[in-house]
């Protein structure tokens, strides 16, 4: 049942959201620089009846389609905040004030308190950091791979520790906290590396200034939860632990959806079949 899909034309990923004969989500997604794959994957079920849309390359993929359907677009945070209260609710979660911080291509950070969401900012450091750094320091590009890899790498070699410069001394603040990512490497003679552990330590620059702007969100509109979402986040435990230890040590909840980058998707469908039923009345 194709009848109404929902898409995310991101900067890397082009998402999309739709619901099958049991009335269950199901996903897809397509690497944004091959919108043709988009195009093709549309034109194959002709019964898709009506699209909703919504990400910064929502005007490049309409470009293509050309299709006649009814297509209704709605702006990126719209649609983000709607399929993340889609999501919460669906995983159990009741939350009705929080930071949200979607690590896409980039990260945006938004507060969402019961009706009312705003973007209270953002940075460029995110899931395409994540991939651009691992391509140019270890060779390898493929997100799964990076994924996989950073899992068994340690970062006790590269990055600089509190503790390695208090070295003999009660540190001021916790001792494992990171003092300087990447710090440690032209302070000890080391002139190789081993990949998984600067595929380990890419991550967690990437999760940890991540983190460290969500805290300062979350402080600011004194919300206790942070919810991460993005497809970065997608099967990576490794980048998960780091925002999760992270997040906690500051007193913060983490929390984080099974789909989550699919949120925009959702958010862009559901946003559709409202804008359906307000036309019929
Ligand atoms: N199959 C994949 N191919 C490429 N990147 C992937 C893949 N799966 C996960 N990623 C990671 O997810 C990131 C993109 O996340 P997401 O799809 O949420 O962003 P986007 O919507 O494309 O970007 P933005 O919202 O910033 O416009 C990539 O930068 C990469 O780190
Ligand atoms: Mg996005």
């Amino acid at each position: 049942m194709r009848k109404t899909i929902g898409i995310d034309a991101g900067g890397t990923l082009t998402k999309v959201a739709y619901l099958n004969d049991q009335n269950e989500f199901q996903f897809k997604a397509f690497p944004s620089k091959d919108l043709s794959m988009v195009k093709e994957w549309i034109e194959s079920f002709p019964e898709i009846e009506e699209i909703g849309i919504t990400g910064g390359r929502t005007e490049q993929l309409l470009s293509k389609l050309k299709i006649n359907k009814p297509i209704d677009y709605v702006v990126e945070f719209d649609a983000t905040i709607k399929g993340v209260k889609y999501l919460l609710k669906k995983e159990g979660h009741n939350i009705q004030k929080s930071i949200i911080t979607n690590v896409g291509t980039g990260t945006s950070i938004h507060y969402m308190d019961n009706e009312k969401h705003v973007r209270v900012g953002g940075t460029g450091i995110g899931g395409g950091t994540l991939t651009g750094l691992a391509t140019i320091i270890t060779g390898l590009s493929d997100f799964k791979e990076i994924t996989e890899i950073a899992k068994q790498g340690k970062r006790e070699f590269i990055d600089l520790f509190v503790k390695d410069i208090f070295e003999g001394m009660e540190p001021p603040i916790e001792g494992h906290l990171t003092a300087s990512n990447f710090g440690k490497v032209n302070l000890l003679n080391n002139t190789s590396y081993k990949i998984p552990d600067l595929l380990a330590t890419i991550q967690a620059l990437v999760g940890e200034v991540i983190t460290t702007l969500s805290i300062q969100y979350a402080d600011m509109k004194n919300s206790e939860t942070i919810i991460y979402i993005g497809s970065t986040l997608a099967n990576n435990e490794h980048l998960k632990e780091v925002i999760a230890n992270y997040t906690i040590l500051k007193k913060h909840t983490p929390v984080f959806l099974k789909d989550c980058g699919f949120s925009g998707a959702i958010g862009a469908l559901l946003n559709k079949v409202e804008q359906r039923e307000i036309a019929k009345t």
